[in-house]
């Protein structure tokens, strides 16, 4: 069945699995409002566990992620019920302390529970989450921290047994790198143990700041989030709270990029631009002009892009990481060189040979990449490595010529709610089959 077919055929509903076939060469215009922070929700629902009584979470995304982490939630024994764009957690006493292999293997951000649950039941049983499609992934900053902190640790075949008999202790830890994962499961185990906790060099991403404002509506007393030095005062016990998910400053960067590489014009609502800034800047290096006013983006692009120059990773407030991915198939259209830097992970550029079928011109070098922007790219079939990457193959598709089936679109399902459905709504010919 042809894509036109398709479209009309209303088979477009979004679905796991398959491919996306995409059609390039329609510039995007609308508006759309972005989806909840995926970084954010996650930490959160691990929060839950160790509030007692019912958290209830707004503006939570539909994603694959999400749904993995309500399994673990509900084998925890937490009580798990979504209403549209609501979930609601219900939890007491844990029934178990563990988190099966499977559920682990399934995302390594699960990784986040070990501190909730410590600081829940005293002990958490979890195995090693491993390395990842972007890496080698070490979780030695949590442990090291975690261990700070009077918790037990032992690794054995491939699993982690963590103690705490007498609860979690106060203590000073300095992070000789800012993990945001080490840094929120510090958050979770310290909120209520005993004595202070101070952390230094901590994770200054917004996602923090999020989760400590949570915690601390639910009773915890967490001071500086956001900064890098945070303290927390324990504090017996946490309740339950409402709240409402931050935007995901990555879902707006990449639908940035797929107007901007269809020369089109996109009003994102929902967004808090302060948390773009170093991407906000990449778009306007490109000629994109970008206008703000409030929480809503407007983003109008040239009929050719520029090149973004030089983009280097970095922990926030710098260029993140998760942005690499999306603003690189941007530079791949760009007029000019661009040149990347990835200081974060060791191994996320897989996008770029899979750009490099669609006529991109992308040498890669350790972590550093060389785009040599062409005029135009042409449809291919290309596969998914990874979430970002994915997602950036897509915008690349979005401007290719002619027909481009991008494979494991699974990996874009772990972190883009209703993908497809949000381009199309823009103009785009996409659609899952
Ligand atoms: C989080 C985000 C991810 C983002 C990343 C960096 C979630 C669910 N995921 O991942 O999307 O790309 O932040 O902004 O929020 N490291 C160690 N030892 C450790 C921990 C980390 O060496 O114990 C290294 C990692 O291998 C990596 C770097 O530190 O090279 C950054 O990792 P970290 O900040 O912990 O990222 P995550 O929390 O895994």
């Amino acid at each position: 069945m042809e894509l036109n077919e398709l479209l009309e055929d209303g088979r477009a509903a979004p679905k796991s699995g398959g491919a996306l076939c995409i059609e390039g060469g329609v510039p995007l215009r609308g508006e759309l409002r972005v989806q909840g922070a995926k970084n954010s929700i996650l930490p959160l629902l691990a929060a839950s566990v160790l509030c007692g009584g019912e958290s209830v979470f707004h503006n939570c995304p539909e994603l694959s992620d999400v749904a993995v982490t309500v399994r673990i939630l509900r084998y925890l024994g937490c009580a798990c019920q979504r209403h549209g764009k609501t979930l609601v957690v219900r939890s007491g006493a844990l029934d178990r302390a563990d988190i099966p292999d499977r559920m682990m293997h399934q995302m390594r951000s699960s990784i986040v529970f070990l501190g909730a649950i410590l600081a829940k039941c005293g002990e958490a049983s979890l195995s090693f989450p491993g390395g990842c499609e972007i890496g080698q992934r070490p979780i030695d900053l949590h442990l090291s921290s975690l261990r700070k902190l009077g918790v037990q640790i032992r690794e054995e075949h491939g699993c982690l047994f963590c103690r705490a008999p007498h609860g979690v202790t106060g203590g000073f830890v300095s992070l000789s790198f800012p993990s945001v994962g080490a840094t929120e499961n510090l958050l979770l185990a310290a909120s209520t143990g005993r004595g202070t906790t101070v952390i230094a060099n901590a994770a200054r991403e917004p996602e923090i700041a999020d989760l400590a404002c949570f915690l601390n509506r639910c009773g915890a007393h967490i001071y500086g989030a956001g900064e890098s030095c945070v303290i927390v005062e324990g504090v017996p016990r946490l309740s339950g709270s409402e709240f409402t998910v931050m935007p995901d400053r990555i879902a707006a960067a990449t639908y940035m990029a797929a107007a901007a590489v269809t020369g089109g014009t996109v009003l994102l609502r929902g967004v808090n631009a302060g948390h773009l800034m170093p991407v906000l800047s990449a778009f306007e290096e490109t000629g994109c002009r970008v206008l703000q006013s409030g929480a809503e983006l407007l983003l109008s692009a040239p009929e050719r892009l520029g090149p973004v120059r030089h983009v280097r990773t970095m922990p926030y407030p710098g260029f993140p990481t998760d942005a690499q991915a999306p603003i690189m198939a941007m530079a791949a259209v760009g007029n000019g060189t661009s040149i990347f830097v990835e200081n974060i992970f060791e191994c996320r550029y897989q996008h770029a040979a899979e750009l490099n079928r669609l006529g991109a011109k992308i040498r890669v070098e350790g972590k550093v990449a060389v785009v040599e922007g062409v005029p135009k790219l042409s449809g291919a079939p290309v596969t998914a490595a990874d979430l970002r990457g994915g997602a950036a193959l897509a915008v690349a598709g979005l401007c290719a010529e002619g027909e481009t089936m991008l494979l494991h679109p699974k990996y874009i399902d772990r972190g883009y709610e209703h993908f497809e459905r949000n381009l199309r709504s823009l103009g785009a010919r996409i659609v899952r089959v």
